[in-house]
């Protein structure tokens, strides 16, 4: 476990020091307000020393106050695809600051009657003391490893998680188990979009790799670089959020998601590699073009379907 102290004695510091927090925050509204319009409030800081910090009020419920949503009519679906579209941008959008401790006690929802359901509700994030920026090609790598995941591509798995994280095939299926949170064997079947994890899962997890299978992650992860560390972290705290939600829609749509976001980054990445061969339009580069726009609009437009789907369903009060 001696990774995980050297990862506290490097990281509880910045915690403590507001100073810093201050500036995360700050940093996290900007990017934030200037690049999307997420219904996401973080409180305004007025002023921030290493021991006092002092921000704007803003309060709400906890995110997994299922009594709360539903007493305000607040959908836990829209509630989780905002989670969702958030640490996806905080993931994988180049330049945004990415928040490392999305724990259930760090974030909250105010109903705000001024905006039309499904949308009437603020999600507010507290807590900006662990922050990391992680460089375009950790993301890029991640998004491929992600994608891997959702086409069922076995040795795209294997290549990106060794990309990532430097995971040997030894380890591979113990890494894919973790990042996921599913039997990899799921995984291989292409089931992941489409199934949700039951009790009989876990089980077979837990004896696939046998009695000692945390002692088998933590040995595992002490070889993991910090910021991938940290990525699965945010990754782990946003699923197991989303999860007490339970959501009618179960995890078919937040995949979608996340699967927009990973090939609008590698779309971003061709883009600008075929701009390194010359002109982006320029007659030999319109093929390449093609082939990464085709692969990243057809997801945009799975989720575009599916999500006007949700919404005629909603209109005709079949939920
Ligand atoms: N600006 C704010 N307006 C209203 N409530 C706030 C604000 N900032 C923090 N809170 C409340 O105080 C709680 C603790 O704040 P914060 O998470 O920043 O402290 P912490 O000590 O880092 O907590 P932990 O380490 O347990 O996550 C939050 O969960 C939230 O409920
Ligand atoms: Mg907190």
């Amino acid at each position: 476990m001696e990774w995980l102290s050297q990862e506290m004695d490097y990281s509880l510091p910045q915690e403590l020091d507001f100073a810093l927090e201050g500036k995360n925050a700050t940093a996290a509204r900007k990017y934030f307000g200037e690049n999307t319009n997420f219904p996401l409030i973080i409180p305004k800081v007025m002023s921030a020393m290493r021991r006092i910090l002092v921000m704007d009020l803003v309060s709400g419920a906890r995110i997994d106050n299922l009594e709360y949503l539903d007493s305000h009519q607040i959908s836990r679906d829209e509630v989780s695809a905002t989670l969702a579209r958030i640490f996806n941008t905080m993931i994988f959008a180049s330049g945004a600051p990415l928040h490392c401790d999305p724990h259930g006690g760090n974030i909250a929802i105010r109903h705000n009657p001024n905006r039309r359901q499904p949308y009437n509700f603020d999600l507010i994030l507290y807590d900006h003391g662990l922050y990391r920026m992680p460089e375009d090609k950790v993301r890029r790598d991640y998004a491929k490893l992600w994608l891997a995941v959702i086409d069922a591509d076995e040795p795209a798995m294997r290549k990106y998680a060794y990309e990532v994280a430097g995971i040997s095939d030894e380890h591979f299926p113990l890494f894919a188990s973790a990042i996921t949170g599913r039997d990899y064997r799921v995984l291989l079947r292409n089931e992941i979009t489409t199934s949700e994890r039951d009790s009989k899962e876990r089980e077979d997890i837990n004896s696939v790799f046998g009695e000692d299978f945390v002692e088998q992650i933590v040995k595992m992860l002490g070889d993991v670089p910090r910021i991938i560390l940290l990525i699965l972290k945010t990754n782990d705290l946003t699923r197991s959020l989303d999860e007490s939600l339970q959501t009618r829609l179960g995890p078919i749509r937040n995949f979608l998601i996340l699967a927009k976001f990973a090939s609008r980054t590698v779309w971003e990445e061709k883009k600008e590699q075929i701009r390194r061969h010359g002109h982006l339009f320029s007659p030999g580069n319109w093929v390449r073009l093609f082939e990464a726009w085709f692969s990243f609009a057809r997801v945009e437009a799975k989720l575009f379907v599916y999500e006007r789907y949700l919404s005629v369903r909603r209109h005709l009060h079949l939920d």
